[in-house]
């Protein structure tokens, strides 16, 4: 999940300043107990999730050292976790942060048609926001989900999705109706549930519910 764009962000605006809030401050302080005394610098990979959340979905240089400082380790340190994951951006990303599978599962059902697709209908490359600032399109490495690839994770202040089993076609169904507000339903796209055989059951027909 190494990614590919890159450092701490110089070449966009950087606040000065950043503290959690309230809730993320006691959260913070919940998560750093978890770890033995003298430990503590294993939580912060939970610390720059909380902070990304907390910040739009990405992590400043004054967030990251926040981090730092309440965790007794070098900035430096900080900067080569938050900038070595996919999971965290260190440059601001659209409301959407469309989050693309091109691992060999997803390639071999079809990711590069899908990267095509979003590429098209967003106008926009990977790793480009769109000029309305709604979606930030990204390749990732394999998150998890091959069973039913191609797939892509979006994340946003409502959370990260998986909407796999993906086309052309309904990535962009997707697309439009996060773009224009309506509630779209996660998971596989192709109406299969869970991971079961794409072309429907072909064991336990008896036991189980035929999908689809
Ligand atoms: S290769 Fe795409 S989810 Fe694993």
């Amino acid at each position: 999940m190494h990614h590919t764009h890159g450092k701490a962000a110089t070449d966009v605006p950087q606040p000065d300043y950043f503290v959690f809030n309230r809730h993320n401050l006691t959260e913070a302080e919940r998560i750093i107990a978890r770890y033995p005394s003298g430990r503590q610098q294993s939580a912060v990979m939970p610390l720059l999730t909380l902070a990304q959340k907390q910040h739009d979905n990405w992590l400043p240089k004054a967030a990251m050292d926040y981090i730092a400082d309440m965790l007794g380790m070098p900035p430096i340190k900080v900067y080569e976790v938050a900038t070595f994951y996919t999971m965290y951006n260190v440059r601001p990303v659209g409301r959407y942060h469309v989050q693309l599978c091109t691992t060999t599962p997803c390639w071999l059902r079809g990711s590069d048609g899908i990267a095509k697709a979003c590429e098209h209908h967003l106008g926009v490359r990977m790793g480009e926001t769109t000029f309305d600032g709604m979606f930030t399109l990204s390749e990732a490495e394999c998150l998890g989900a091959c069973v039913n690839a191609p797939m892509m994770q979006v994340s946003s202040a409502a959370g990260d999705a998986y909407f796999e089993d993906l086309t052309p076609e309904n990535v962009t169904e997707v697309l439009d109706g996060l773009a224009a507000g309506r509630s779209v339903t996660p998971g596989s796209q192709s109406g299969r549930i869970s991971s079961e055989p794409a072309g429907g059951l072909t064991s336990l027909k008896d036991t189980k519910r035929q999908a689809g």
